[in-house]
């Protein structure tokens, strides 16, 4: 179940009141369960490609939607987990506080992340979301990410373009206790 964490230290854990509180960014949380017939690879650390296809696949019906609703054009399967080399490196990338172009659209299929933003008054707050859960992060909100500490995660990233998704970092400060 999602959490949020504002700055003054309130802790939100219930998505009837998330939902509402996030509504100033513009940022969409919502519950899509998993597919039940990809349980035993997702319950797997590590995939390789064509098991990661099956687990895509297995989802693909959230990706119909995203496609004709919103025009996406391509997803893929992340999947970080303490074994996968240089994890450190490939997170920091997403750490500080950054935007895009597009908006940032994932699918938490398995294990937990948080990601982090600012609000129009300069609050910040954490999100954490985790296995079932779908996030929409507008394009031009600024906000970071990481995991937590079970460090695991496998997500789906839906794609409107090509190019919109790289990071352009705004250099502000993060305030707010990492959740964990
Ligand atoms: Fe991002």
């Amino acid at each position: 179940m999602a959490r949020l964490k504002t700055e003054d230290g309130t802790v939100l854990r219930d998505l009837a009141q998330i939902q509402p509180a996030l509504e100033a960014l513009g940022v969409q949380v919502k519950p899509w369960p998993t597919a039940p017939e990809v349980a035993d690879l997702l319950a797997s650390p590590s995939l390789d490609d064509a098991q990661k296809e099956r687990v895509l696949q297995g989802h693909d019906r959230y990706f119909e939607q995203l496609q004709r609703d919103a025009g996406y054009q391509s997803r893929d399967l992340i999947v970080l987990h303490d074994q996968v080399p240089n994890l450190d490196q490939a997170l920091a990338k997403f750490s500080p506080a950054h935007t895009h172009d597009d908006d940032e659209v994932r699918y938490i299929v398995d294990g937990e992340g948080v990601f982090g933003f600012t609000f129009p008054d300069g609050q910040q707050a954490e999100l954490l979301v985790e296995a079932g859960e779908y996030i929409n992060v507008p394009a031009d909100t600024e906000h970071w990410f990481h995991l937590t500490e079970r460090r695991r995660i496998k997500a789906v990233r839906y794609f409107s373009g090509t190019d919109g998704w790289v990071p352009n970092y705004t250099g502000t400060t993060i305030r707010v206790d990492p959740l964990t």
